[in-house]
């Protein structure tokens, strides 16, 4: 029996006492603690495979900052990794795949066999953070959203606008279904190992949601997240699609027990939207926790005001910057846990 289950309550819409909280990349550069155990690896994909490290960074933000979840540290790449298409990580650059999927000819040398195996290391590292958590708070698992997978194994690094993903989509549309459907399958076993692993609760990231338009995300993108939510019903799902407000009403028709919404998203509408049958999450804009302590309080209570005092799970709008204070981020997380609503 986990001692604090207020996220897990607040996914499945039972009434908390309080709003919880987590932040999306929690576990990393803002805290020193994370930049010492970086520091004695050569790289983040040796660190991602060291599941003892992966144990020791996955609860430090539950130690040092208070947060009602940990998230497994790990990264969304590693599903092309194992569906055989290699990458490396630059430091201060980002993802580098040396080989990227252009043909059918590179498609029909991904594999979607044993991603359990494969990924053995992420369950690994799940299962050794459970036992070190003793139930203090839930275990967050993750993936990539197809869409978003894709655009990395196309493109082969990160893009302002993955015009040659997107340009895969316009010009070969049956290239980009068969590919989009091969990482969901790996995506499905994968989130499936997590959760048998012990993952209390998935939360599906498409960060480049943002680029595509309505039709191109109805397309392509969304009948994958449909068929993650139908496969996924031990636990419930958290879709987090960055800068795609035009998606809102159509994430009403999943089975996702939370939607994610960044900064820019209208919390009001969102409500609108959803009415009480989904869960919001988010949605404060990272940059608000570079600003001076009284501004991240009172920016933080209205957020929290706008939300109303059930169906939400506080985090930002996206990832932490790593610059940000780990002080300001505990600010931002003490003001959540000791905010009362009136009534
Ligand atoms: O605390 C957590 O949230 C768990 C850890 C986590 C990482 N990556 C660790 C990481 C999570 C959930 C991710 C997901 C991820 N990875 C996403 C989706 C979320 C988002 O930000 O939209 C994406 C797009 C990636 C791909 C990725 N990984 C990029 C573009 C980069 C380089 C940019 C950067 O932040 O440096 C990474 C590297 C990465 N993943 C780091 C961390 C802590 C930094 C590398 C390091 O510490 O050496």
């Amino acid at each position: 029996m986990l001692k604090n289950d207020l996220i897990l309550k607040a996914a499945r819409g039972e009434k908390v006492e309080r709003t919880p909280v987590w932040i999306m990349r929690q576990a990393g550069r803002i805290l020193p603690e994370y930049r010492a155990v970086r520091a004695s690896v050569k790289g983040f994909k040796e660190m991602v495979k060291s599941p003892e490290l992966v144990c020791e960074v996955t609860l430090q933000p539950v130690d040092i900052l208070g947060v009602d979840a940990a998230i497994i540290f790990s990264d969304i790449l590693v599903i092309p990794e194992a569906m055989g298409l290699d990458y490396e990580m630059i430091e201060a650059k980002g993802p580098y795949f040396p080989k990227t999927i252009q043909n059918e000819g590179d498609l029909s040398q991904l594999s979607t066999d044993n991603m359990a195996e494969k990924l053995s290391y992420v369950t690994d590292a799940i299962k050794m953070t459970k036992s070190a958590l003793n139930d203090r708070v839930p275990l967050i698992g993750f993936a990539g959203a197809p869409w978003t997978i894709m655009a990395y194994m196309v493109e082969g690094s990160g893009s302002k606008t993955f015009s040659k993903a997107k340009k895969m989509l316009y010009s070969q549309p049956l290239l980009s279904h068969q590919l989009i459907d091969k990482i969901t399958i790996s995506t499905i076993h994968y989130l499936k190992a997590q959760i048998e692993a012990g993952a209390d609760i998935v939360q599906v990231f498409d960060s480049w949601a943002g680029v595509l338009s309505h039709d191109l995300y109805a397309t392509f993108a969304l009948p994958a997240i449909q068929k993650i939510c139908n496969a996924i019903t031990e636990v419930p799902v958290i879709i987090f699609a960055k800068d795609a407000h035009y998606m809102l009403p159509d994430f009403a028709n999943t089975k996702a027990s939370v939607i994610g919404m960044d900064w820019t998203m209208d919390i009001k509408t969102a409500r609108q939207i959803y009415g009480n049958n989904k869960t919001l999450q988010g949605n404060a804009d990272p940059c608000l926790l570079y600003a001076d302590k009284d501004t991240i309080r009172r920016e933080t209570i209205k957020m929290l005001e706008a939300f109303g005092p059930q169906r939400h799970i506080a985090n930002l709008g996206h990832g932490v910057y790593p610059d940000i204070s780990a002080d300001n981020v505990k600010c931002y997380i003490d003001t959540i846990k000791e905010f009362n609503f009136k009534n």
